[in-house]
């Protein structure tokens, strides 16, 4: 058994608190390798912001788990290098599936983890929520739950009921779950792929599609209900066009790529959301990067030439994301 603080991690409790008093979100950024992380050390550093660096099911099963709990230690000893003296770093487990991978991260050291029963029914994933949540608090380990399906554009378009968070069950499943955040579903989903063309309308300037927008009708009704509880935006990537062209310019083929706005994530951020994850953009950018660094040289072979500049554009949107959009810079409880 590791207990994260031994490792200089913090969980997620107090940094949600004053993100919601001071009306800003904190990034949580999915990382699968070193560059990853890396470029998300140097921009929190760098921007002097709290920062949630998040690992999925699929990231441990390609990077191995126990690479990243290191990685993520490795995290704190790297941003005081870096000059931080306090950093705060959350490693944090994003869309756990079961109660045992839950307590498997846990038991080797993350500080946070989300166990994602949104899939279940009501009463199934209050249970299986609160099982978690039971385990997690002995080690003082935050916990994030999920209500309402963040449905993809074809179950969206498909399906006559609505998969947004229903504002009248939040109280009910917060207070039997005991959980310490809560994902809703307000629109946004994964992928670089969140909308399909015929949803959106077009910028009759620039000719280029415009998403519908975000239900903060309900997001509001949630915010009433629970006043003050911290609430989590996931599928929050803007899928930049510019990486999408870059990528398109350079061999790829994304077409009708597209995000959620960022001027919305920016209005989300001043609300009681306080954690805005992000992934796609982030694999954007370095898909970006690498297609070009290898198109304009074909005869780099070594990886440290197309990784380094994949590692700087991250770092540039994450940095980008941090100041512009979520506000989570100077925020740091000590420097
Ligand atoms: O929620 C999904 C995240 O972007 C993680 O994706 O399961 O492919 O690692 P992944
Ligand atoms: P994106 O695919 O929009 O980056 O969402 C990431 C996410 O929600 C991770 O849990
Ligand atoms: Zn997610």
């Amino acid at each position: 058994m590791v207990n994260y603080k031994d490792l200089g991690l913090v969980n997620t409790r107090e940094m949600f608190k004053r993100a919601i008093a001071g009306g800003y979100a904190i990034p949580a950024f999915n990382f699968n390798t070193m560059e990853q992380m890396q470029a998300i050390v140097q921009a929190a550093v760098e921007t002097k912001s709290p920062v949630i660096m998040q690992v999925s099911k699929g990231a441990r099963n390609y990077a191995n788990a126990q690479i990243l709990r290191y990685m993520a230690e490795g995290a704190v000893a790297y941003a005081k290098e870096l000059g931080c003296e306090h950093p705060e770093i959350v490693l944090h487990l994003d869309h756990g599936d079961s109660f045992e991978l839950c307590k498997d991260c846990i038991d080797m050291g993350f500080s946070s983890v989300m166990y994602d029963g949104s899939a279940l029914p009501y009463e199934e994933n209050i249970k299986i929520s609160r099982q978690v949540v039971e385990y997690a608090h002995k080690y003082d380990v935050t916990v994030e739950c999920e209500l309402g399906v963040l449905a993809g554009v074809e179950d969206e378009v498909a399906s006559e009921v609505s998969h947004y968070t229903k504002p009248e069950e939040v109280i009910d499943f917060a207070t039997r779950t005991g959980c310490d955040s809560l994902a809703i579903s307000i629109g946004t989903s994964h992928g670089a792929y969140k909308f399909k063309p015929e949803q959106c309308t077009r910028d009759p300037k620039t000719g280029k599609l415009v998403p519908p927008p975000l239900a903060f009708d309900v997001l509001h009704e949630i915010e009433k209900k629970l006043p003050g509880f911290p609430i989590v935006l996931h599928g929050s990537s803007s899928v930049p066009q510019e990486e999408v062209d870059t990528i398109n310019r350079y061999g790829g083929n994304l077409p009708d790529a597209i995000g959620i706005p960022e001027d919305q994530l920016r209005e989300a951020s001043k609300s009681a959301v306080c954690k805005i994850n992000i992934d796609s953009d982030s694999r954007l950018a370095m898909t970006a990067a690498v297609r070009k660094h290898l198109a304009e040289h074909p005869d780099h072979f070594d990886p440290r030439q197309y990784l380094k500049p994949a590692r700087d554009n991250m770092k540039k949107m994450y940095i980008h994301k941090i100041v512009n959009v979520l506000g989570s810079n100077n925020r740091l409880a000590q420097c």
